[in-house]
């Protein structure tokens, strides 16, 4: 989940526009992270490799300042021969300023990540290294999901209310590695479901890419998707990881674009498990467990569209601000509400479309203005985020797409590349020859395998 959308019944398909359910303007707010936007990590290394006393010769540059370290940990260099440092810099303590500049003297590599960037003109975006580093993201929450709107179906139902607790605090206390905490919906629930089920399964097989026709039968099958059923989101994450290793990963509220696309570049997608009010089995102001797993989940288990979803997060690793919009746009107009073409005919594959029985309906009408989907222009594009959308983009292909997405990625100011490795669930960061070199060596390995493999056919 990401933004808000609207998965509207009750907007018409004539030109009159929909009365636009209130936004949650003002009510969001930025839960204060308890670590990492209170800190910088700094990652550097001596000028000289292997310097007598080094580690002691920076640190007392920090003391020196009067700067807190939480973290100090020494290790082999990736980038350079001998050692480098990481430290963990507490703010608000000591001059940072100062002691950054005294260091920059005094080393041969320095890399800054900070959350508050924009305070420090060095510095890149904060983003996870490793899949676990995905458990700060928890406290960095917009909007709490037991916080209701006003006009949201569920607000002056004290029981709903504290069902919305209870999911948050599920997502809100999980950390990586723990499996997906088993939920026992209630009847009510599970009604609401079935509406939503009954409704949309009658429209697939028209509406809906071949993939995702495709893999919504091998739900039924493994993951108990059924008109009386939720399914787990134990079940569907562990399906996805047989198909295309993506993971589902529980979220209690809404996160940033920058934290959520970074998910997807560990192939994690972030996702809600709450069901919206039984009152309007066919309405949520937000994303529910019908979006994520009739709308999200079937694609995700289809390889060419996992890369391509991956590719858009490796994309937003450490990316300017203005790229991350762009990057979440083009997110919205594809993973969201993307159409493609497919025999000649218009498919959806947006999961904001494959889980609104209107929309879905709507989409491949005459009605929307359809464009190509390229991510420069797509990326610019503005949207309405509580109506039905009045521009689709279009697909040749999720490859096309990937390939457009990869070409984009290159223009994005960023001082280093980023390379996922599956092996470790980690991100390498390229930024010196001597990684170039081990990446060669690994693609030379490759095509060897291939060569080998193509000679015996
Ligand atoms: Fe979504």
């Amino acid at each position: 989940m990401m933004s808000i959308h609207t998965d509207n019944e009750e907007v018409k398909l004539s030109s009159s526009p929909p009365d636009k359910p209130k936004l949650m303007e003002g009510g969001n707010y930025i839960r204060e992270g308890r670590d990492s936007s209170k800190s910088t990590w700094l990652l550097f290394s001596p000028a000289t490799p292997d310097e007598a006393g080094a580690l002691a010769k920076f640190l007392s540059v920090f003391c020196s300042h009067g700067v807190n370290l939480s973290h100090i940990e020494s290790r082999s260099s990736a980038r350079r021969p001998g050692y480098e440092f990481m430290v963990e810099c507490e703010h608000g303590v000591g001059d940072f300023g100062a002691a950054l500049d005294e260091l920059k003297n005094n080393v041969g590599y320095l890399n800054i990540i900070s959350r508050n960037y924009k305070d420090n003109r060095y510095a890149v975006p904060w983003f996870p290294r490793r899949i676990r580093d995905l458990d700060r993201f928890a406290n960095q929450i917009l909007s709490y999901g037991a916080e209701l709107d006003s006009d949201h179906p569920g607000f002056t139902d004290p029981q709903y209310r504290a069902r919305r607790k209870y999911f948050a605090d599920i997502a809100y206390n999980y950390k990586y590695g723990q499996p997906l905490p088993h939920v026992d919906y209630t009847k009510e629930e599970i009604a609401t479901w079935g509406a939503v089920f009954r409704k949309l399964t009658e429209l697939y097989p028209t509406h809906a890419c071949k993939e995702h026709n495709h893999v919504f039968p091998l739900l039924i099958e493994n993951c108990g998707y059924r008109e009386d059923n939720i399914p787990q989101l134990e079940d569907v994450s562990n399906f996805l990881k047989d198909c295309t290793g993506f993971t589902l990963r529980p979220v209690a509220g809404l996160l940033s674009s920058r934290d959520f696309l970074a998910g997807l570049a560990f192939r994690v997608f972030h996702s809600t498990q709450y069901i919206r009010h039984h009152s309007r089995p066919l309405y949520t102001p937000e994303p529910d467990v019908c979006h994520e797993l009739l709308g999200h989940a079937p694609l995700f288990a289809d390889p060419a569209f996992a890369q391509f979803s991956q590719e858009i997060g490796l994309a937003s690793l450490g990316a300017p601000d203005d790229y991350i919009e762009k990057l979440a746009t083009c997110f919205w107009f594809t993973v969201e509400f993307g159409l493609c073409r497919q025999e000649g005919k218009l498919k959806a594959f947006g999961a904001g479309l494959l889980s609104s029985f209107g929309e879905l309906q709507y989409c491949l009408s005459d009605k929307p203005e359809l464009r190509d989907f390229d991510p420069e222009t797509t990326g610019a594009t503005k949207y309405p985020i509580t109506e039905y959308q009045p521009v689709y983009f279009v697909a040749n292909s999720f490859e096309d797409a990937k390939e457009r997405m990869i070409k984009f990625a290159q223009k994005i100011p960023r001082d280093f590349g980023v390379r996922y490795n599956p092996y470790t669930q980690s991100v390498d960061i390229l930024d010196s020859p001597r990684q170039m070199k081990d990446l060669l060596r690994e693609v030379h390995q490759e095509m060897n395998l291939l060569l080998n493999a193509m000679d015996k056919l």
